[in-house]
């Protein structure tokens, strides 16, 4: 598809005028005001691969409900699974023998993990996980690394996406609130760390690690367009954490079931103490899922004093829904197709920009990218990152939106679905092959 035929987005503007007045920003979240379209772009609906907005405009969809929607919108064994649970009276409080056996079925995909509890948000799951560790350890402290996002969380809600005038020296960065309100003492409790340097870490740990309860990372930081941990790093994070009686959380909420049916890091022959799951475990619906070592977990209430609770803890609505997400990603070919079409996309992006004289990293992991202007080699920590030209990054969104292809400017991570096709990977590359020479020769 070229240019989509009349292209507007009068409808979303129009929305916009409305929603502002009733919702700050006109949105519930602020991420969905689109900085380059100074509106948020209102959707219609969503099928598979594609999101309809209000105007009628059909995307190739390479947000995905920033990560939710790993198998596509509306997959009709996740639509099937939560038809059939409504038709059991909707039990949002209550157990049943569906939230034992998807907790069986999780385990098997988590090694090291032996017992499960479920959450609702990727916020609420760290947090909890945070003070699960507190109570286990008797210590406050919490460590992260600089660009890693655990949520909208007080407790580390710190150096996400600082602004180098404020964020401190390289090796031992200032803890950055990420928001007005959080309490000044939180900032006292948390320890910044860059990461892929292990003197720092080694250096950071070891000095606090006297009040330090847990260190909490994302194990590919897709919050920073999707960097690895080396391989000695990871290493020396959990030998580390290990001897220092401090609980490692990977805060798998958008990496998990991104490169195989598990954990992101599960060739590498590092198990955390927790986990924490999001987006995509729910197929889509809203759920997460904390999981850890027996002692650890058993912290929790009745069996520990650390209070885990909530009425929308698993509902069975959203508990199946795993179910049915777990059933697609163990089908046989779920990854092998994943992998083709990443295979396909990410080289075709880099054979774009190559051609056209762009200087751009495509930093392609699994089923989520990076896409970095101004790059010209892999970001090893968030601090590469800043050196990008969002720009450019903005045009570039612009230029595929207007030819139906929608990518969040402002996420730092973008990604395909299993409902994806390499039809559509191809009609991607058109488009963006196409927006390239438009701003190879400056016209986007
Ligand atoms: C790694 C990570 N942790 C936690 C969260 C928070 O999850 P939620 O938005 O569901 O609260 C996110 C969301 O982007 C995330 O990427």
């Amino acid at each position: 598809m070229s240019t989509q035929d009349k292209f507007s987005l009068a409808q979303s503007r129009a929305l916009y005028e409305r929603a502002r007045l009733v919702m700050p920003g006109g949105v519930n979240a602020s991420a969905r005001f689109d900085p380059a379209l100074k509106h948020p772009l209102f959707m219609d609906h969503g099928e598979g691969a594609y999101v309809y907005d209000a105007d009628g405009n059909r995307y190739i969809d390479y947000n995905l409900s920033h990560g939710a929607s790993l198998l596509g919108h509306g997959h009709p064994a996740v639509v099937a699974a939560v038809q059939e649970a409504l038709q059991r009276g909707v039990l949002a409080a209550y157990e049943t023998e569906v939230q034992v056996e998807v907790a069986e079925r999780l385990l098997r995909l988590f090694p090291g993990a032996e017992m499960v509890r479920y959450a609702g948000t990727g916020t609420e799951a760290t947090w909890h996980a945070l003070r699960i560790a507190r109570a286990y350890t008797g210590k406050w402290g919490v460590a992260k690394f600089e660009g890693h996002y655990h949520g909208v969380n007080d407790t580390v809600g710190f150096s996400c996406r600082p602004p180098m005038a404020v964020a401190g020296p390289a090796d031992s960065p200032t803890p950055v609130p990420e928001s007005a309100g959080i309490p000044p003492y939180s900032a006292d409790l948390v320890t910044v760390l860059p990461f892929n340097d292990i003197e720092a870490l080694e250096r950071g740990l070891r000095a606090n690690a006297e009040n330090m309860a847990a260190l909490i990372m994302e194990p590919i930081n897709y919050d920073a367009q999707g960097i690895r941990p080396t391989p000695e790093f990871l290493h020396a994070v959990r030998e580390l954490t290990r001897e220092l009686g401090i609980v490692l959380i990977f805060d798998e909420v958008l990496s998990c079931f991104r490169v195989g049916p598990g954990a992101a890091l599960a060739d590498s022959g590092v198990t955390p103490d927790m986990t924490v799951l999001g987006k995509a475990v729910g197929g889509g619906i809203p759920i997460s899922v904390l999981l850890g070592t027996r002692a650890i977990m058993e912290t929790c209430t009745p069996t520990g004093p650390a209070l885990h609770s909530g009425t929308y803890n698993a509902p069975l609505m959203h508990v199946v829904a795993i179910g049915a997400f777990l059933d697609q990603v163990t089908s046989p070919g779920f990854y092998e197709h994943l992998y083709a079409l990443g295979d396909r996309l990410y080289a075709g992006m880099r054979d774009i920009f190559q051609r056209h004289g762009l200087t751009a990293w495509v930093q392609g992991i699994g089923a989520r990218f990076g896409l970095l202007f101004g790059l010209d080699s892999e970001p090893r920590n968030y601090r590469d990152t800043t050196r990008q030209n969002m720009a450019q990054m903005a045009a570039f969104h612009l230029g595929c939106l207007k030819r139906g292809v929608y990518l969040h400017h402002f996420s730092p991570h973008h990604g395909f679905s299993s409902a994806h096709t390499m039809a559509d990977i191809e009609e991607t590359l058109d488009v963006m092959d196409q927006v390239a020479g438009e701003m190879a020769r400056g016209g986007e």
